[in-house]
């Protein structure tokens, strides 16, 4: 359940998640490298083919962070991607990222997932890495990605799930609690921030949940695929 009422959605206000990535921003990137043993480069990877397609025009990452989705969407050969984040500072990195690799044809803004400034239908394809999670209602930002997305339109979620068996997950929790806010104190400086995580994993919704908020935002098609051994999921759902 969420900071401020009783729906499922992020365990953070949104003023506070939004502070601190913006606290995080320099050393984000390692730290997923690090945390990941650098596979979350194959699942964006994995991510931007699943939301392309036979092909897309305009695209939009969602809560893109440091915009490794959205220039990955791009290499894919989107012409016209959009990366959307509510933290300044990761904009700022995004920004820098794409005038280094000399990048075109994307473009980062900053702005609320929650209430997104663009007309409805605007984007083939819309995508989420480690975003929803800490939004502060599930369903309605679905709903609020839904509605930018056009009719035939893919949209895919990469999220953290939490792991369904048993003796897995208390090995995994062993690790993610104990060892990931310890690296992530030294590296990023701020331990609260690599708490917060495993926190919100174990809050998340079971991947068969997820996939029921999708159906019920319009998506139609719905389906998933576990990877990280079943730590992390890849939902996809096409816009009715
Ligand atoms: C864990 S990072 C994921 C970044 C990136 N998508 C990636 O693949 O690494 C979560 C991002 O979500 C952003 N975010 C959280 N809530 C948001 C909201 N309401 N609107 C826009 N961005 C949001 C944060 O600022 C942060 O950059």
């Amino acid at each position: 359940m969420n900071a401020t009422n009783e729906k499922p959605g992020a365990l953070l206000a949104p003023s506070d998640v939004q502070g601190m990535f913006d606290r995080i921003s320099r050393r984000y990137d390692l730290m997923n490298r690090l945390m990941t043993g650098g596979r979350d480069v194959a699942w964006r990877r994995q991510a931007a083919t699943i939301a392309i397609g036979a092909g897309a025009e305009r695209a939009l990452d969602v809560a893109t962070g440091t915009g490794d989705l959205a220039l990955e969407l791009s290499d894919q050969g989107v012409p016209d991607v959009t990366g959307l984040d509510f933290s300044h500072e990761m904009i700022v990195a995004a920004e820098a990222k794409r005038q280094q690799q000399s990048v075109e044809g994307v473009t980062f803004l900053q702005g609320d997932a929650m209430n997104m400034p663009f007309p409805d239908g605007s984007f083939d394809a819309l995508t989420i890495a480690w975003g929803l999670r800490n939004l502060p209602d599930y369903q309605q930002g679905i709903q609020e990605m839904a509605r930018v997305l056009r009719p035939e339109g893919r949209m895919v979620i990469l999220e953290m799930t939490p792991l369904q068996n048993e003796t897995l997950r208390n090995a995994f929790n062993l690790y993610f609690h104990n060892v990931v806010p310890v690296i992530g104190g030294v590296i990023s400086g701020d331990r609260d921030a690599y708490r917060y995580l495993p926190d919100s994993v174990g809050a998340f919704p079971p991947a068969e949940d997820l996939a029921g908020m999708m159906r019920a935002a319009n998506l139609r098609n719905v389906r998933y695929k576990l990877v990280g051994g079943g730590t992390v999921a890849l939902h996809i759902g096409i816009r009715n």
